[in-house]
């Protein structure tokens, strides 16, 4: 019984999927954070290079993979598409489970889709250095990979509680030849600000961007990059459900339930959105798509859908997104990499649009889950993972209940080699789940910023 569909490299993707092409209502546009008018190019240029600029508003259906980053995705890719026939078995469902691992790229991760792009067109602009930010260190260490790949110079602010629960992964973006500090860090205003008013503070995404935004304005030889939430970099991850189209048709399958977790949207947009596009042209109407979130950051579940910026400081453009305000410090549970304020306004949008629904799950349940599946189909799941996982053994118990032999696909973002101190937190007992933080959440969302829509 097949449990593996790959595809040969002859087959692989030469251009990303553009929702944008597609909406049935075109997506609120970015705003100038002092004017709030929308956004120009020449706003962003002292971030992005303009190639990524183009991307990002772009209404082309297909955008054509360069040859220099299909060169570099060939090192990992086509990932394997997997049917989680033990799990199925484990718990006893008429359902039948599918897995998209990406957790064979360099780095265990989604992330270099995008971060491999995004070095590459810094390239061709002839940028020398790149700051970002960085949750549980997937990112910073995708990015560290992306620069050396193309010989860029790579500074990561790795939000403080991570980069003391995670060593692992500094040390993994220092073989790739890049700096990580801890945010808040002594190096910008943005984080000695914060140090002087909490000396411990455990930092967030949001502080952590805008770190990395304050070196990039403040310097000529650098550029800006992002992870998640954009669109450009939801662009890139398209890579993945393109794939995963053409191995469910190997498989004979379409998906009834497709079920990812969204920290900034990216990996679970990069598998879903090619799907959505025949929910939105009526090919399949009841196409289910569930986004999956902590409990205590529970972004799109308890947010706000309003304007707001995409770090703690204010210097990022403003976003239409569900917001849990951007002076919101999540607490510090193990998936690091879902603890931000907002989320992709492709997913917000989608989400008000009713194509795409969202469910907050606790720590604990998480980590639960993600055993299961360790012992089930072996991989051992990064956190952020384990909370798709969590939803999906949740849908596949429905479905032992009800009979009805679902189609389930479960984004799988990337493995938990680097976490293994949360497992055995989770293991000897010690982990404990996090109450939502609604006195702090009402807090960060009494000072959104104003803007007339
Ligand atoms: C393994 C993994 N999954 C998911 C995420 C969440 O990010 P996104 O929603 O952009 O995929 C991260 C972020 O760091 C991650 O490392």
């Amino acid at each position: 019984m097949r449990t593996i569909y790959m595809l040969g490299q002859k087959e692989s993707i030469t251009s990303w999927y553009n929702v944008l092409a597609d909406l049935p209502e075109p997506l609120p546009p970015g705003l100038h954070p002092g004017t709030k008018k929308p956004l120009s190019p020449e706003d962003l240029a002292p971030l992005f290079p303009l190639d990524l600029i183009k991307q990002e508003v772009s209404t082309e259906r297909w955008i054509e993979i360069p040859e220099e980053i299909q060169e570099i995705y060939r090192l990992w890719r086509p990932t394997a598409l997997h049917r989680a026939r033990r799990l199925e078995r484990a718990l006893d469902t008429p359902a039948r489970i599918f897995y998209k691992y990406e957790g064979t790229s360099p780095p265990g991760s989604h992330k270099p889709n995008t971060a491999v792009a995004q070095a590459y067109y810094n390239k061709k602009e002839g940028i020398k250095r790149i700051a970002t930010e960085t949750g549980a260190g997937q990112w910073g260490s995708a990015l560290s990979f992306g620069g050396a790949c193309f010989g860029i110079e790579v500074k990561v602010y790795m939000v403080a509680i991570s980069y003391h629960q995670k060593p692992y992964r500094r040390i993994m973006m220092e073989t790739w030849g890049a700096k990580c500090i801890p945010s808040p860090s002594q190096d910008t205003k943005a984080g000695r600000d914060i140090l002087a008013q909490d000396p411990d503070c455990p930092g967030s995404l949001g502080l952590a961007i805008s770190e990395a935004v304050e070196e990039a304005v403040s310097r000529d030889d650098t550029h800006y990059s992002l992870g998640s939430v954009l669109n450009h970099v939801l662009l890139h991850q398209t890579v993945i459900g393109l794939e995963t189209k053409k191995q469910m048709e190997m498989a004979g399958a379409y998906p009834d339930i497709i079920v990812g977790c969204i920290g900034g949207g990216s990996n679970f947009a990069g598998l879903f959105l090619p799907f959505i596009k025949d929910k939105i042209e009526g090919k399949y109407p009841d196409l289910q798509v569930i986004a999956v979130e902590p409990a205590s950051c529970p972004t799109v579940t308890k947010g706000l859908y309003k304007y707001d910026f995409g770090d703690e400081a204010g210097l990022t453009p403003l976003l239409k997104m569900y917001t849990l305000g951007h002076g919101f410090i999540p607490p510090p549970v193990h998936a690091g990499g879902l603890r931000y304020h907002g989320m992709a306004p492709i997913i917000c949008h989608l989400h008000k649009l009713g194509l795409l629904e969202a469910r907050a799950e606790h720590q604990l349940s998480t980590f639960k889950a993600g055993v299961d599946f360790a012992r089930a189909e072996g991989i051992i799941s990064a956190p952020e993972t384990n909370h798709a996982i969590k939803v999906v053994i949740d849908e596949a118990v429905k479905c032992r209940e009800t009979g009805e032999p679902k189609t389930i696909l479960l984004a799988h973002s990337g493995h938990g080699h680097v976490d293994m101190a949360a497992y055995e937190a989770y293991l000897s007992g010690r982990l404990s789940d996090y109450e939502y933080p609604e006195q702090k959440i009402e807090a960060a969302l009494s000072y959104l910023p104003e803007v007339e829509e």
